[in-house]
């Protein structure tokens, strides 16, 4: 659909591509309260820190006058990206990823952050570590980075299955990069969108469908990207859809912030200005007429009541025990998630057990070790954990360990699988991602006038990144609705400047090469 956008008429482009309605010349006496308009952000993680961060990128480009206000249940900023210490001891150990670990170059918005910020990126990937997949019964491969290792994987898979999985990537990237680009899509409903990117397939099926259909191995669909498919989703190929079997097998350029990646979430609210208020759960939304024909919302919180004239909401609903009008609560589906025990623990065992994996005592087990259920598919044993890696050393001889697992692993099992020599051990149960079977129907994006909602896209691709992208389109279109404005100007105004900001919109090649939309317009 942008590519068609060059070529017609920019009246009929702007119905095609920007299902947001062009607002009415608002009645400026609505807006002219005594205090300027206020917004409520319900979560400070990635998606409501960053959608602060957005709304403040059109204050400061076009002097919009609005206050912020972001209320964060937890006592921190980050929510499923978050870290712990070693031992609990900062003084002495480095941060460990408790949930959102890595990203990679093609999610702009945390690369482009963690440069404005001044945050250091680790790169991931270290040349030793070994990855490994076993079934629960039996380790199926094990390669590091040595051309003999190439030939097995060859010898096991073949050539075609990895080149063909790593063109269906490559064209999901190609799609997904759009999201940077001044024509990437704006919408307000998901299934539109995913149509509008060519993506109705992909998460319309599974992911075994999808890429065996693709004349993908089922060996190497079954194996290696169910490994992925588990180590980023905690789910199987054939229950997954192949949007987010896309997005697993995504890697190249792996990235981790130094010291933890919630400090991006803490830059974007800092350079907000938003007030946030920590541990405040948000009880209720409501609706109040204002005086005039438009509607304000009543946030209650457990500190109190303040009334809004937009409310976006940056948090699994379910999640949030808030209460809603039935009006409301009823058009967002049920969602289940991936209930996920995350066990992070310290070793001076440097590696896991190898009998453990019924190998010689005399052979090193991967370090990285994943899984695949084709093994219980075909009557065997369920792997015990979903991953396993080492995360390399807090000490000399000590190593820092984090199990996924469906269940909850007891200290017994951690002794017989690092060989008794286990440390600090700290376990946390996420709701971490949405389960994602294949559908073509989504939560709404927006639930009412000025009530949005952000985490209608992580039934779609769950990740940091797709959050920051979630709210710089909500935020555009809550600006374009409620104040005839977007992050990039008020281009989608009534008044007949159009042509200007349009063509400015659509010619993309103007813009260098590290353009990011919403970061520089
Ligand atoms: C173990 C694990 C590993 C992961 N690995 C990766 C990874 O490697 N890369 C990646 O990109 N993603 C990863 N993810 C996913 C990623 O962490 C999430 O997609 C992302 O952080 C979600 O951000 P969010 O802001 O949408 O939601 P959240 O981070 O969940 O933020 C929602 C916030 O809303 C708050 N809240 C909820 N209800 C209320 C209320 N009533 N009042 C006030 N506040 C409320 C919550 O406390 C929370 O802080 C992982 C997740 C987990 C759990
Ligand atoms: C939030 O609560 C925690 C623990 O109850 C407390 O340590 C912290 O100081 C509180 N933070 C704020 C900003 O009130
Ligand atoms: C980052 O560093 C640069 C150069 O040292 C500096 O100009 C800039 O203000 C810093 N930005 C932040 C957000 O600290
Ligand atoms: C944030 O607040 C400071 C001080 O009040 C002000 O100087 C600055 O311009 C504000 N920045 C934004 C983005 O609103
Ligand atoms: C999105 O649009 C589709 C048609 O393209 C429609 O069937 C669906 O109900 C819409 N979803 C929402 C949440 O409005």
């Amino acid at each position: 659909m942008w590519l068609l956008g060059l070529l017609v008429a920019p009246a009929v482009v702007l119905a095609f591509q920007l299902p947001f309605k062009v607002p009415f010349l608002k009645n400026k006496l609505d807006d002219v309260a005594a205090a300027p308009p206020r917004i409520a952000i319900i979560g400070a993680g990635a998606a409501g820190s960053s959608a602060a961060f957005w709304i403040s990128k059109a204050k400061e480009r076009f002097g919009l006058d609005l206050e912020v206000d972001v209320y964060e249940r937890s006592s921190y900023i980050g929510g499923r990206s978050t870290v712990v210490y070693p031992y609990d001891d900062p003084s002495s150990y480095s941060p460990v990823e408790l949930g959102g670990s890595i990203f990679v170059a093609a999610n702009k918005n945390m690369w482009r952050a963690s440069d404005e910020f001044n945050l250091t990126r680790t790169q991931w990937g270290d040349d030793d570590a070994r990855m490994g997949v076993w079934d629960g019964e039996q380790l199926l491969v094990s390669v590091g980075g040595s051309w003999w290792d190439t030939l097995k994987l060859v010898w096991r898979y073949g050539v075609l299955s990895p080149k063909r999985t790593e063109h269906v990537v490559e064209q999901m990237v190609k799609q997904f990069l759009k999201f940077y680009t001044a024509e990437s899509p704006r919408w307000d409903n998901m299934t539109d969108l995913a149509s509008s990117l060519g993506w109705t397939e992909l998460v319309s099926r599974s992911t075994a469908d999808f890429f065996e259909s693709q004349y993908i191995g089922k060996n190497y669909v079954r194996e290696i990207v169910e490994a992925s498919t588990r180590v980023n989703y905690g789910q199987n190929v054939d229950a997954i859809h192949a949007l987010e079997g896309a997005v697993s097998m995504a890697a190249g350029d792996v990235a981790a912030i130094q010291g933890g990646n919630y400090q991006i979430f803490e830059a974007f609210i800092r350079a907000s200005n938003a007030s946030v208020y920590l541990n405040t759960t948000v009880k209720s939304v409501t609706s109040k007429p204002y005086a005039s024909a438009s509607q304000s919302w009543t946030v209650e919180s457990d500190h109190g009541s303040k009334t809004y004239k937009a409310v976006l909401l940056a948090a699994p609903f379910h999640s949030t025990g808030m209460t809603l009008s039935p009006l409301l609560t009823s058009q967002v589906p049920e969602q289940p998630y991936v209930r996920l025990h995350v066990t992070l623990l310290s070793t001076t065992s440097p590696s896991i057990d190898p009998e453990y994996l019924n190998l010689p005592t005399t052979a090193t087990p991967p370090s990285m070790l994943l899984t695949t259920y084709e093994g219980a598919r075909n009557g065997g044993k369920e792997p015990e954990f979903n991953s396993i890696s080492y995360h390399g050393k807090i000490s000399d001889d000590e190593w820092v360990v984090k199990v996924f697992s469906q269940e909850r692993k007891s200290d017994e099992w951690l002794r017989k699988v690092f060989r008794g020599q286990v440390g600090w051990v700290h376990r946390k149960e996420w709701d971490a991602y949405p389960v994602l079977p294949p559908t073509t129907s989504f939560p709404p994006v927006k639930l009412d006038v000025g009530f949005y909602y952000i985490n209608a896209f992580e039934p779609f691709i769950s990740t940091m990144e797709t959050e920051t992208i979630a709210s710089r389109n909500v935020v555009d279109l809550m600006l374009n609705e409620e104040f005839g404005s977007s992050i990039c100007g008020p281009r989608i105004s009534a008044s007949s400047e159009r042509q200007l900001s349009l063509s400015e919109y659509y010619f993309p090649s103007r813009y260098p090469d590290n353009f990011v939309l919403g970061w520089d317009c």
